[in-house]
């Protein structure tokens, strides 16, 4: 089989990036890695998610990919250096192509984050843009229930839980004055319809795990590496008991794939 290309995250989101780089390049394999038995991710210290993301990032090794996607904005924020010094292959984040999308789109120069609490925590969102301009304004909010919620099933339009919670966190987003949102965690594009609907349409959403996915696509294709005539075959790992993971991903991704998906172990301690 050809090399696939390397996923993961903590449970759900990084399918929003997998959704993308299949749309982008058919002809792929994809290995996707969900560490649901961890999964959220994002309330976790630095150094706890520096040793969960070295033995993500050491399963893909015994996969032997081709390249890696970090489709979680928390390792990307906290732990993505440390991947890139240990990593033998192309490996992306989703920081950095977010941010550079974000700074692409906005008119005002008021751009504001969403993420998990580690993320807003480590600053990194902030000082991607600032790099980028440092006359943007930047305001940040962590929003720690979506991920629970997501996990949980309530995505839909009409979720009523959702509707709630959106309405709770991002209240004072939508009175920022920003016109560029970051959705910095790969999970609450999920919630995108939700979020759109209390927003309105002042505030264009940035999907930080498709615009990742936009990024390793551009880097297998100016490498000459891209499985063209390939048959896009997906595997989905997961830490823990798969029926609950299967059930929301064919949701989300509006596909069967109960029998792509295999329970694996990572490390020693998990
Ligand atoms: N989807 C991940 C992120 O982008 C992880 C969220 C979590 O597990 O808390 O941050």
């Amino acid at each position: 089989m050809e090399k696939a290309i390397g996923v993961f995250d903590s449970g759900l989101g990084g399918l929003t990036a997998v959704k993308e780089l299949s749309a982008l390049m058919p002809g792929e394999n994809i290995i996707y890695l969900g560490d649901t038995a961890r999964v959220p991710y994002g309330s976790r210290s630095p150094e706890t998610l520096v040793r969960f993301a070295k033995q993500d990032l050491e399963f893909f090794f015994r996969q032997n990919v081709k390249a890696v996607l970090v489709a979680c904005g928390t390792i990307s924020a906290v732990a993505l250096p440390v991947l890139k010094e240990m990593c033998p292959v192309f490996i992306e984040g989703v920081v950095s192509p977010a941010a550079k999308r974000a700074a692409e789109v906005t008119k005002s120069g008021k751009i504001a984050v969403i993420a998990t609490n580690a993320s807003i925590n480590s600053g990194a969102y902030c000082r991607e843009l600032k790099s980028i301009n440092s006359e943007f304004t930047v305001t940040e909010k962590a929003c720690p229930m979506f991920v629970p919620i997501v996990e949980n099933g309530y995505f839909g339009r009409d979720s009523k839980v959702a509707k709630l919670i959106v309405k709770d966190y991002l209240s004072e987003i939508k009175s920022s004055g920003a016109d560029t949102l970051i959705l910095g965690c790969t999970h609450y594009p999920i919630l995108r319809p939700v979020i759109e609907e209390f927003l309105g349409d002042g505030i264009t959403l940035v999907d930080s795990g498709k615009e990742a996915a936009k990024a390793v696509c551009e880097h297998i294709k100016n490498t000459n590496e891209e499985n063209i005539n390939g048959g896009g075959k997906n595997v989905y790992c997961i830490t823990d008991e798969p029926s609950g993971f299967i059930h929301l991903a064919e949701l989300f991704l509006n596909r069967k794939i109960g029998d792509e998906v295999k329970k694996v172990t990572l490390g020693e301690d998990c």
